[in-house]
């Protein structure tokens, strides 16, 4: 995998900042009635506004430039005329290249009132992503990322998704290595400062079989449990972990992009 120095890691903050400031816009958006494809409409608009290109757009061919996976959809939902209705939960991933580096991360909001064990999945997608940041320490190896994250889920209830995996990211949206979210601990690369990879649980109320609807991108649970999903693109440095994709300063306003609120 790439190591990168602090410049190419301060390149790919950038990218991520605006990834970060497009989610929260985003967030603020939601409300019952809204259509997926508005969100990205806006979410496009607003990236090329800050010289940014959107980054999903294209690739593989996919068609739109936000991923918006609701309830059952675990991810890669394709954007459509579809509204958001009270009691949803919606995943927004979404990636920007910006002069050079890529950026990458994801989120599920409630959309109105959902349910308390909508609301758990929700919470422990992201308690589950911050017992893998946990993991990142010197001599510390890539799987124990994994392992923390699977054990974090299952103690829960609920089930990780093994078809989806993090990765490396920077000069190219997916580096390696893959990051499972499940696994044995103690394989892999060892840990080192200048790695840049994209943590992202993908988790599910029931378990973790996969359908992929004929549109072949939007992937579902098989038992039609829901689904949430939380990512960011970390950077190991020498003093351990910092998160590009939260937002820095003035902006920490949104609820879900505060500094570790599961801490
Ligand atoms: N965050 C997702 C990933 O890393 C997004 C890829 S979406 C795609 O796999 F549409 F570009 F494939
Ligand atoms: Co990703």
């Amino acid at each position: 995998m790439i190591i990168y120095c602090e410049e190419e890691v301060a390149a790919i903050k950038r990218s991520n900042q605006i990834v970060a400031q497009i989610l929260e816009g985003l967030e603020a958006m939601i409300r019952p009635g809204l259509r997926t494809k508005e969100m990205d409409e806006w979410a496009e608009a607003k990236t090329r506004e800050m010289g940014a290109l959107p980054a999903f757009k294209g690739y593989r061919d996919y068609p739109a430039s936000l991923c918006t996976s609701i309830n059952e959809e675990i991810v890669h939902g394709i954007p459509s005329s579809r509204s958001l209705r009270d009691g949803d939960i919606i995943s927004l991933d979404f990636g920007v290249l910006y002069e050079g580096y890529y950026g990458d991360a994801a989120v599920t909001f409630p959309v109105g009132k959902i349910t308390p064990k909508a609301k758990k999945l929700i919470q422990t997608a992201e308690e589950a992503f911050y017992k893998g940041l946990d993991q990142i320490k010197v001599g510390n190896r890539m799987s124990d990322i994994s392992h923390a994250i699977q054990s974090h889920v299952e103690s829960q209830g609920f089930s990780v998704i093994r078809s989806f995996v993090g990765h490396g990211i920077g000069l190219s949206l997916h580096e390696e290595p893959q990051i499972p979210n499940f696994g044995l601990p103690g394989r892999g690369l060892k840990i080192k400062p200048g790695m840049v990879f994209a943590l992202e649980p993908m988790i599910a109320m029931g378990d973790w079989n996969v359908e992929i609807l004929d549109d072949n991108w939007t992937a579902i649970t098989r038992d039609r449990s829901l689904s949430a999903h939380y990512e960011h693109t970390v950077a190991v440095t020498t003093k351990g972990a910092e998160i590009l994709s939260l937002l820095d300063g003035e902006k920490k306003s949104s609820s879900y992009f505060k500094e570790n609120r599961y801490a």
